[in-house]
């Protein structure tokens, strides 16, 4: 059949806490092209505990190249005008496997799971003054149960298989992208074993300031050095893709993998923020506000984390970023739908809000997983209060989707506190963002605009554009000159400022007593 001439093609795995994509980029128009997503399942199997299936996240990625590869063949677009592919993913999330085997010596401990909160409250009373910042001059981090150094140490204290694989030098650790890169080039016949600068500064194991692992912190751990991966930037060729070729996704055999960011960083990309003082908020699982701050690293003061934004090329400059992160923001969708059964899907959750727009004055913090930023607070829980007689299931959807605009005014607030410049308007993107009650309540409850781009795939945007602008590969020019326009929509905030300071003061007191309820 006839094929369609295109410029270079770029794809990107994007492997979320919730599902994965495989997408696929035009590198001249930054058109998405075809793209497929396969959910992903999340255990619980404790209280406080989530866990994801490190094969299943692996054959996830498989399936979406091979369906996507399959929709571009029926396109009549040629699979090997792929020139690159870049990886971004959930940041975080911890991985321990054995290099002979390949095989995983247990799930995956997901970034919002608790367990580690004795093991942190401990860490932290030892330190002078009981002081959760310790480590910050260091990794701009908190001591917190979301950094993979902890679930690390957990791990290699309560699995016999981790310990043992530890003793006999057999012990790879890994995020997900290191996970996703050493299996995508080989796995135990010569998988590369790396992570990026972004991905390695959500560790605590890292030093943002030498950009490598930091001998003391893996120490202060008790970390063996040697099982950690290489750190590399976010835009350079880690290694070539190798898959059997008895399937359509075949084609990519030999395929660069050039890039390589953390969802977040991949995201402020994607939204082409380059410049300091740009930011962004996407809404996925959580709820991540990042604001670039160019080549230093700033350090806040009201409770936002210190993270490497992006290093697009290994002689470039690493800049970074200053971010507020919510833990729960879609996964309140998904516990109203798998928890309570109010809802069937997200689009009705919308349609219950939007049927009485008003909570009625009933306030949802879902303190799932403790409170993040700008609090982080691990024994905080869920609470929803001010309930009467009259509250119904749509009061409640109400509620919840005023929790995440109430979550993000409270991390803008810190942002523009830190750094004295406030926004004057958001742009966001993610998931939750077609959801439009949810955008015009973001922009009553933040008293600015919020601006969304037209396509809203801009993690996978970003980790396509830092692979295709690798050096070897050079297919996608990040000069801000050549970049493409993106088409946006605002919404524009619509109530009195004295309603929505009402409202969210309102929601202060309630965080309060999530922080307070046990007491
Ligand atoms: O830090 C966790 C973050 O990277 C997860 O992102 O989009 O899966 O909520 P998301």
């Amino acid at each position: 059949s006839h094929r369609i001439m295109l410029g270079p093609l770029v794809a990107a795995i994007d492997q979320g806490t919730s599902s994965t994509r495989f997408l696929v980029f035009n590198s001249k128009t930054a058109e998405l092209l075809s793209h497929h997503q396969v959910e992903i399942k999340q255990s619980f199997p404790k209280e406080g505990w989530v866990e994801e299936d490190p094969k299943e996240i692996l054959q996830s990625v498989y399936e979406c190249m091979e369906r996507t590869c399959e929709k571009l063949t029926q396109l009549n677009i040629d699979i090997t005008n792929i020139k690159a592919i870049g990886v971004t993913n959930q940041r975080e999330t911890t991985l321990v496997w054995d290099k002979e085997t390949g095989e995983p010596l247990y799930n995956a401990i997901v970034w919002l799971d608790l367990r580690t909160q004795s093991t942190v409250e401990r860490l932290i009373n030892k330190t002078p003054g009981r002081n959760k910042n310790h480590l910050k001059h260091k990794t701009g981090l908190p001591i917190s149960t979301y950094f993979s150094a902890v679930k690390l140490r957990w791990l290699m204290d309560n699995v016999a298989e981790v310990h043992e694989a530890i003793v006999s030098h057999r012990a790879m650790f890994g995020t997900v992208d290191s996970w996703l890169i050493w299996c995508l080039t080989g796995g135990k016949s010569g998988g590369v074993h790396c992570t990026d600068v972004t991905n390695a500064s959500r560790t605590m194991l890292f030093n943002i300031h030498t950009m490598d692992w930091d001998p003391e912190l893996c120490k202060y751990f008790g970390i063996p050095m040697e099982i950690l991966p290489r750190v590399r930037s976010s835009s350079e060729i880690y290694g070539l893709m190798k898959i059997c070729s008895s399937w359509k996704s075949g084609e990519l055999s030999g395929v660069p993998i050039s890039g390589c960011l953390g969802d977040q960083s991949a995201a402020l990309v994607g939204q082409m923020c380059f410049q300091d003082g740009q930011a962004k908020n996407t809404y996925g699982t959580g709820c991540f506000l990042l604001r670039n701050t160019g080549a230093k690293p700033v350090m806040s003061d009201h409770g936002l984390l210190t993270t490497v934004a992006y290093k697009l090329g290994r002689d470039k400059p690493a800049c970074y970023a200053l971010e507020g992160s919510v833990a729960i923001a879609g996964a309140v969708v998904r516990w109203l739908q798998d928890n309570l059964g109010i809802i069937s899907s997200s689009e009705e959750l919308e349609k219950l809000a939007a049927s009485v727009c008003t909570s009625y004055g009933c306030y949802f913090v879902p303190a799932f997983s403790g409170l993040y930023a700008p609090y982080w607070e691990p024994s905080a829980r869920g609470i929803i209060c001010g309930l009467t007689q009259f509250t119904n299931k749509s009061h409640l959807a109400f509620a919840a989707l005023e929790a995440v605009c109430f979550q993000t005014r409270e991390i803008l607030d810190a942002m523009n506190q830190d750094s004295g410049i406030p926004l004057t308007q958001l742009q966001v993107d993610g998931g939750m963002t077609s959801n439009r009650l949810l955008m015009q309540l973001q922009a009553d409850i933040l008293c600015i605009p919020v601006v969304k781009p037209s396509m809203p795939e801009t993690t996978a945007l970003g980790a396509a554009m830092a692979a295709g602008a690798a050096e070897g590969v050079s297919v996608w020019s990040l000069n801000p000159e050549d970049l493409t326009e993106v088409t946006s929509e605002k919404f524009e905030p619509q109530i009195n400022p004295e309603e929505s300071e009402y409202r969210y003061a309102r929601w202060k007191k309630a965080v309060q007593k999530s922080m307070n309820w046990e007491t």
